[in-house]
């Protein structure tokens, strides 16, 4: 790659003009410099639609505000890119040939494999840890509303019960309790039938000190689900104290 470069730039330097006159590529450390403008495009509008952005995402406009300056690496989003470009090229042509038995033709990782429509590809229980971390929880539960709202369907997002039970369970490991039991709470909302959420805000009431809260808690998860013995015990350890 790095030689490619070289030669590129050399050609460049020797035929002043010419680079600029073919409108070809000047700045590639990635493709290979003889991709055609219409190959190059296309592998564009792919990162585009698997980040959900538009080209001014990466590129720079010029600077009569018409059109985009290419090849400069002024934006730091294209050297970020960049970075991905590589990776996702050591990983479909260094790791995964190394496994066994994979069908043909085999699955390739590409830039959607792990952005699927957004710019940074974190979890739902991810985004919203960090929401409430950044902005509190409030506003990670606005975010819910909103997300489901954008992306409801596009598979960017797991609106799925354990995933939303996983924001509470990491913020009560982080001994946000109160926190937790927003998002508890929400959850009761969206799940009215899940045992898992009503114990899981039993714990957090507890570790809290708030005996009623538990106590409630833990029989609504009763009454859901009479199997849950380890709900019975942590009850039946409340009433006695
Ligand atoms: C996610 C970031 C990203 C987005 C979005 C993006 N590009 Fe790029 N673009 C890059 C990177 C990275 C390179 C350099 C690739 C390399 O080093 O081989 C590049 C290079 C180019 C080049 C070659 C410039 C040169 O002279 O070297 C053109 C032309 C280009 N992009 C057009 C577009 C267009 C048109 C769009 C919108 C449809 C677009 N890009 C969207 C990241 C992006
Ligand atoms: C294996 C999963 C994976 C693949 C494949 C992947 N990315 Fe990423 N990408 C990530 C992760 C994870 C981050 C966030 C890293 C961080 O900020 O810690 C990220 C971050 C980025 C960012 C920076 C976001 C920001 O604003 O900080 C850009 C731009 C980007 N990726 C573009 C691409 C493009 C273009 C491709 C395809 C060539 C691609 N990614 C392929 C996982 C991936």
């Amino acid at each position: 790659m790095r030689c490619t470069l070289l030669l590129a730039a050399v050609n460049f330097m020797l035929l002043p003009g010419l680079a600029s006159a073919q409108n070809g590529p000047q700045n590639l450390e990635f493709y290979p410099t003889n991709i055609t403008r219409g190959e190059l495009i296309a592998e564009m509008r792919h990162f585009s639609f698997a980040l959900g952005v538009r080209c001014e995402h990466c590129h720079t406009p010029n600077e009569n505000g018409r059109g985009f300056d290419f090849a400069s690496d002024a934006n730091p989003n294209k050297e970020k890119a960049r970075v991905m470009l590589f990776m996702t090229d050591a990983i479909n042509s260094q790791f995964l040939p190394e496994l066994r038995d994979r069908k043909n033709p085999v699955v390739e990782v590409t830039c959607k494999t792990c952005h699927r429509g957004t710019v940074r590809p974190r979890l739902l229980w991810q985004e919203m840890v960090l929401t409430t971390y950044e902005e509190g929880v409030e506003a990670a539960i606005e975010q819910f509303s909103q997300l489901r709202e954008d992306y409801d369907n596009s598979g960017a997002y797991d609106f799925r019960e354990q995933e939303t039970n996983v924001v509470a369970e990491e913020l009560a490991r982080e001994g946000r309790h109160e926190d937790a039991i927003a998002i508890w709470m929400m959850n009761a909302e969206r799940f009215p039938q899940s045992d898992a959420i009503q114990s899981g805000m039993g714990e957090s009431f507890e570790a809290l000190g708030d005996t009623t809260g538990a106590i409630q808690a833990y029989e609504a998860a009763l009454l859901l689900n009479p199997n849950r013995n380890d709900v019975r015990r942590s009850l039946d350890a409340l009433k006695g104290e």
